[in-house]
């Protein structure tokens, strides 16, 4: 016999009803792009990226190492190193008021992920989270974090993560996050007043909100968004969302 119990845990289970964590942080059209900066991105290639580029309110100048070649449009420019597009607020009508959109929605994207209240775990670990096991949920460090060794973040396709770190966020060289359980990189999000810094040949999973800056060291790579209030520094880097 199959009990209803069983029944309706399995139907609640496919329905997605069991999801676990905080709501979903809105990026609205921030979300259009893999990488986005006020102030700079910057690469030594070869990086890697697929997916949009942009930075704003600073010119085409603060896109360094990409080897641009603009769009006949004059709206934005292509790379070797990005299966994408890339623009800056000096292009053409109507990219400036697009990417002034952008920041501003990155913005509140911020605010909305630091501000959430009532963490299901604060400091964790005081911020040294290497060899974790991460559960969805919502967690705050009024520190620094440092991932010395791996993690994994497991949970199903639509349970969600929101990490709120005060202070700096480091990844060792060549140490990784990893997904389980069907976790997905969109519904996890770094929410970091700080640096970010992801040492060579480290892997980050999850969209990188960054009060300053984020680099990637050599060969790091990203499976994200890199969305920076001030600059995004791209080391022979790959970055997916
Ligand atoms: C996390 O905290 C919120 C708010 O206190 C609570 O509703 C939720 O059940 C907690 N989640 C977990 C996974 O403990």
């Amino acid at each position: 016999m199959i009990s209803s119990t069983f029944i309706i845990s399995f139907l609640t289970a496919l329905s997605g009803v069991s999801a676990v964590g905080p709501a979903a942080v809105n990026l609205r059209t921030a979300a259009n792009f893999a990488v986005l900066a006020k102030t700079g991105v910057s690469t030594v290639p070869p990086s890697v990226i697929t997916g949009n580029v942009a930075v704003s309110p600073i010119a085409a100048t603060g896109l360094t190492g990409f080897s641009l070649t603009v769009d006949s449009t004059g709206q934005f420019s292509t790379s070797a190193q990005v299966v994408g597009h890339l623009f800056a607020a000096s292009y053409a009508v109507p990219t400036p008021a697009t990417l002034t959109a952008a920041i501003s929605d990155m913005g509140t994207a911020f605010t909305d992920a630091t501000g959430r209240v009532n963490p299901n775990f604060s400091n964790l670990a005081t911020g040294a989270i290497g060899g974790l096991i991460l559960a969805p949920g919502l967690y705050k460090w009024t520190t620094g974090v440092s991932i010395g060794s791996d993690i994994t973040i497991t949970g199903g396709a639509t349970d969600t993560w929101i990490f709120q770190v005060a202070g700096t966020l480091t990844i060792a060289a060549g140490k990784q996050i990893t997904l389980a359980g069907g976790a997905l990189a969109s519904n996890i999000v770094w929410v970091v007043s700080g640096s970010v810094t992801a040492a060579a040949g480290s892997h980050i999973e999850g969209v990188v909100l960054g009060k300053t800056s984020i680099t990637l060291q050599t060969g790091a790579t990203a499976n994200s968004r890199l969305l920076a209030q001030t600059s995004v520094a791209l080391q022979k880097a790959t970055v997916n969302n």
